[in-house]
């Protein structure tokens, strides 16, 4: 528990960039890292590039999975997530493009496009570390309130909180937030060697107790967090305010 966003940013990118360090990536063993999207994760980002740009953390061997994309968005969209990763992080540090995967809404057969990613993932052995945030529904990804705690990567339809909560980005018209997404699954995520979910303000108050008091269920998806050996939640003050 921070005391506020800016230390919980701060502390997680301290975090990340350890992680990374520790491990001594390199070409053939990469630090495999899941990328979440969202105004939380962006404090952890502009940290990440400053530790970059003092050389004190390399993004050279580094491989990532975004968690998920709306689906028919073009990428070049200012809101597809594929824009929103190199307008605030990769097109920032030294990653190498080839490096950063995303799953493509605009491939006909979406079932396939998620079946290419999970076999992706596995390719490196799995992810090292997935980052994530939470909705304030409890979602993680986008894996709404209702997610199979099994579930692998996959279509999803966002709920009428989400659309609302995201219409943000969207001149706050919710007609022009797309409806559904592809998504890692919780299990995908749960899968990972190390699972870090960031929670800030008193708007997740109510998906954080959940996810620290509540049972495991699959209508708080995050609760998965409490079966995973290495889950670990960074929050500010105001989040804790329902524990
Ligand atoms: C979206 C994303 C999630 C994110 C959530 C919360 O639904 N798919 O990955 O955690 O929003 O976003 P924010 O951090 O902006 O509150």
């Amino acid at each position: 528990i921070q005391p506020d966003y800016n230390s919980v940013s701060l502390w997680a990118a301290h975090y990340v960039a350890a992680k990374i360090n520790q491990a001594k990536p390199t070409a053939q063993k990469p630090f495999v890292l899941g990328c979440p999207t969202g105004s939380t994760p962006l404090g952890m980002y502009k940290n990440l590039i400053e530790l970059n740009k003092k050389g004190l953390v390399s993004f050279e061997n580094v491989v990532t999975f975004n968690m998920d994309e709306y689906v028919g968005m073009s990428k070049d969209h200012p809101e597809s997530y594929f824009s929103f990763m190199w307008k605030n992080f990769f097109g920032l540090i030294d990653i190498k493009k080839e490096n950063t995967n995303f799953l493509n809404g605009n491939v006909e057969d979406l079932e396939a496009e998620c079946a290419r990613y999970e076999a992706k993932i596995a390719s490196y052995g799995g992810v090292d570390l997935f980052m994530g945030g939470v909705g304030s529904d409890g979602h993680i990804a986008f894996n709404e309130p209702g997610s199979s705690l099994t579930s692998r990567t996959r279509l999803k339809t966002l709920t009428a909180d989400t659309i609302i909560a995201n219409s943000r980005f969207f001149d706050n018209d919710i007609n022009k937030v797309p409806k559904t997404s592809l998504t890692v699954g919780v299990g995908t995520i749960m899968d990972a060697k190390e699972v870090m979910i960031l929670v800030n303000g008193a708007s997740k108050a109510r998906a954080l107790h959940q996810a620290v008091e509540g049972s495991i269920n699959h209508m708080w998806t995050i609760t998965a967090l409490q079966s995973h050996p290495k889950g670990l939640i960074i929050c500010d003050d105001a989040a804790t305010s329902e524990l």
